[in-house]
């Protein structure tokens, strides 16, 4: 019997656009599941819907305000709740300007 591979989930912030969305692009190409998190829910939606399409990934988004306290919590409260365990974290959030 031959074991099915480990899936791995990388969780990338500010996936909405930018290098956000390319970090995404390439561990989705690489088969990883992705957790896409910015503040625009339907912007991440797009990259999720395109991604799922391209390389058959498991991705789910979570729209949140990093500037927020609450923020981190809230994002591993859905997380567990999705019965996701990330094993890798891209925290790309911000702004080049
Ligand atoms: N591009 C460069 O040349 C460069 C150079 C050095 C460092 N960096 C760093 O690389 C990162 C990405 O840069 P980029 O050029 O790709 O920027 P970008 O195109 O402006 O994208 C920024 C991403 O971060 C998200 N974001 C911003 N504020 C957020 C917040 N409060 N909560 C949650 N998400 C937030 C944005 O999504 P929403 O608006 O949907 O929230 C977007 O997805 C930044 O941290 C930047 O400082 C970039």
């Amino acid at each position: 019997m031959v074991a099915a591979p480990v899936r791995r989930t990388a969780l990338v912030t500010g996936a909405s656009a930018g290098l956000g969305v390319e970090f995404a692009r390439q561990l989705a190409a690489q088969g990883r599941d992705l957790v896409l998190v910015a503040r625009r829910a339907e912007k991440l939606e797009s990259v999720a819907k395109a991604l799922r399409e391209e390389h058959g990934v498991r991705v789910e988004t979570f729209a949140a305000d990093l500037s927020l306290p609450d923020a981190p919590e809230a994002i591993a409260d859905y997380t567990r709740g999705a019965g996701l365990a990330i094993d890798y974290l891209i925290n790309n959030a911000g702004s080049a300007g």
